[in-house]
């Protein structure tokens, strides 16, 4: 049974451990968001099944806790001429790192001394699961730690190295998994890290390690895939190395520095999803409260009424990145929000986009770059303009995506970046000019036809084509669930695709599991599974077919897609047959090859993947809300070498431990 949506950790949760502090000011004030409470159990019992989690942390009281700004240090002396002006708000003589905050100053900041060639090595990491509270923003909420900050650690190693990740589940009652995302794990599929597809949850107080090696390279991140746990603050950046292409790319840059992009909210997911899955409620997605750049940003209190029930210390401030004057920065962006496209800016610079979702790309300027849910890019800044000021870096978001208002929502999240001297100073608004070019109307990719990869791969011809459609509607019991080719997902339960496939294949029923086309046994319309690549490896087209006027990221695990046509309309399937699948068309040449791309409202996505991995691959919407209404599909690429191969003991563990 369901537990109520308000129950909640601990008072003053584990990573809480500063004290009130004079000079604080706190506003004090009632929820502005209401769960809604069901009537009957009935209703709870559905929406728990709609849910496929728990229903953990919910929304409680503030109590008070203390706060003061983090703004990093400033830097010694200069030879440049110093900024004077306004004060950054919130900075001041006592601003000191809480302990739950990660330093992001050093810690994302690559080390370009980072040896690309050593031998091939192990690498270890320990991440640690747990609640507490926070205050990014500086308005104080529940939220998730790793290693008991905000945001994640970063995890760096070459291409050839191994990884072992060691999980501990510190929190009170709710599963969790690590997914690698962007990763292949050809050979791994069962430490992809998705929940009901390669593995049940971790569950509360245990560990769990993940022991893959790693065979590409370039930027990717890790998250939580239980449930929406991620959008409570369990995620981090990934970044491994490669040799000859990284080489080649650092000729263009100095420094190399890691930015992550995101939408926040000041409550928990668990009950925003609630809301939003509600009977009778279509299209109502949470609209966030605010952004944040690596992991902070400033919002103001008096937004709040005093009644509100939310604390918000209003000494917050934004993140300032020290970029020294006449160096050029390669800024590895990450989007690691729950709902919100943004376009990205910097005052005064053009950036060069040499990286998508880890395909390093022929430069391509920009004043103003889209990057939506899960998306990567690299971009390579120049600190070429005036020293006189700090500049304002922009993550503007496309709020014409949203179907709702919030009323506190300040839809421009910035940072400050500072050349050198006084990096505590609000860039002139004579000197730091946002660029004038409009942003975009709909929430859509950069043109990926203007994104040529550095190394050309050309798709082979297809020998098979799926065409999904989705679209979202009031279904059974007035919930709003996402449709896919009819299906709707929800997590197994005990179990995995990955495990019935497995044991389904291996125990003689291959005509029933290893087939070409979708595979029904045993589920019902909660798994919609298509099998490719049987005996042979199949070249799989999709077209990715939208019946919602919304916008998608759509991801898929354990590959990297070519994005052969996307448009929106009718598909002209004559000129398809004749020349793309075939590959004669000029249509398929060295076009754009990511793991997450955009579908448009109504629009639709032709790709293209060679199915040569053996597993249970997710391909999905990326908004966390739409991957909990069900828009989820799944591919089971060669079932046949699946069935063949044993899973270890710890995975399917996991699901007896359920
Ligand atoms: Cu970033 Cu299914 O994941």
């Amino acid at each position: 049974m369901a537990e109520s949506p308000s129950s909640s950790p601990e008072k003053g949760g584990p990573s809480t451990t500063a004290t009130p502090e004079k000079g604080d000011k706190m506003t004090s004030v009632r929820k502005r968001y209401r769960v809604f409470w069901l009537g009957g159990a009935l209703a709870l019992i559905i929406l728990a099944l709609a849910l496929g989690l728990g229903l953990g942390l919910g929304l409680r009281s503030r109590n008070s806790t203390s706060s003061s700004a983090a703004v990093s240090p400033s830097p010694s002396s200069t030879s440049t001429p110093v900024p004077t002006g306004t004060p950054l708000p919130g900075a001041g003589a006592n601003a000191k790192l809480e302990d739950w905050r990660l330093d992001t100053s050093s810690q994302y900041v690559l080390d370009m001394n980072w040896d690309l060639n050593a031998a091939p090595t192990t690498r270890h990491y320990d991440l640690v699961i747990s609640e507490g509270q926070g205050w990014p923003d500086g308005v104080v909420r529940d939220m998730l730690f790793i290693n008991g900050k905000f945001p994640g650690p970063l995890i760096e190693a070459n291409m050839g190295d191994r990884l072992v990740v060691n999980v501990t589940n510190k929190l009170s009652k709710n599963a969790t998994t690590i997914h690698w995302h962007g990763l292949y794990q050809n050979g791994t599929n069962w430490y992809d890290g998705t929940t009901g597809i390669t593995q049940c949850g971790i569950p509360a107080g245990t560990s769990f390690v993940y022991n893959f090696t790693l065979t590409q390279f370039g930027t990717y991140w890790y998250h939580s895939h239980y449930g929406t746990q991620y959008s409570d603050g369990i995620f981090g950046p990934l970044i491994i190395h490669g040799t000859a292409g990284e080489s080649d790319a650092r000729k263009l840059y100095d420094r190399d520095q890691i930015v992550l992009v995101q939408d926040w909210y000041h409550d928990f997911s668990t009950a925003l999803l609630v809301a939003y899955l509600a009977p009778d409620n279509e299209n109502t997605e949470p609209i966030p409260d605010n952004g944040l750049i690596n992991g902070q940003a400033w919002f103001n209190c008096s937004s709040y009424s005093a009644d509100s029930g939310y604390t918000c210390y209003d000494n917050n401030t934004y993140t300032v990145l020290t970029l020294p004057a006449d160096t050029r920065t390669r800024l590895r962006l990450i989007n690691t929000g729950s709902f919100t496209e943004f376009e990205f800016s910097v005052d005064n610079h053009s950036l060069s986009v040499i990286e998508a979702d880890s395909t390093l790309v022929q430069p391509h300027m920009v004043h103003r770059l889209p990057i939506h849910v899960a998306q990567r890019y690299s971009v390579v800044l120049n600190t070429n303009q005036s020293t006189g000021s700090n500049y304002w870096m922009r993550a503007e978001m496309v709020t014409f995506c949203f179907t709702g208002d919030n009323p506190v929502l300040d839809a421009t999240t910035k940072a400050v970046i500072s050349y050198s001297g006084n990096d505590s100073i609000v860039p002139s608004e004579s000197l730091s000019k946002d660029w004038g070019d409009a942003t975009i109307e709909i929430c859509q990719d950069l043109d990926p036809s203007l994104l040529v990869p550095v190394e050309q791969k050309i798709p082979p011809a297809a020998t098979t084509m799926w065409r999904i459609d989705f679209s979202f509607g009031i279904g059974g019991n007035q919930l709003d669930r996402a449709k896919v080719n009819g299906t709707s997902w929800t997590p197994l339960m005990n179990t995995t695709t990955l495990m019935e496939v497995n044991k389904g294949v291996s125990t003689g029923n291959a005509s029933l599991w290893e087939v070409d086309g979708q595979v029904t046994e045993p589920w019902g319309t909660d798994q919609f599974v298509v099998g490719v690549g049987g005996r042979e490896v199949d070249v799989v087209d999709v077209l990715l077919y939208s019946l919602d006027e919304g916008s998608h990221p759509f991801h898929f695990h354990g590959h990297q897609f070519w994005i052969l046509e996307t448009g929106s309309g009718p598909f002209d399937w004559t000129s398809y047959h004749e020349n793309i699948y075939t590959s004669k068309s000029t249509a398929v040449q060295n076009v754009l090859r990511r793991d997450t791309l955009t579908v448009e409202p109504y629009g639709w996505a032709l790709i293209r993947f060679v199915a040569d991995n053996p597993g249970l691959w997710a391909f999905h919407c990326h908004i966390t809300w739409h991957m909990e209404a069900g828009l989820m599909a799944q591919f089971v690429s060669r079932a046949y070498v699946l069935g063949g191969t044993e899973l270890p003991a710890d995975v399917t563990a996991l699901c007896a431990a359920q």
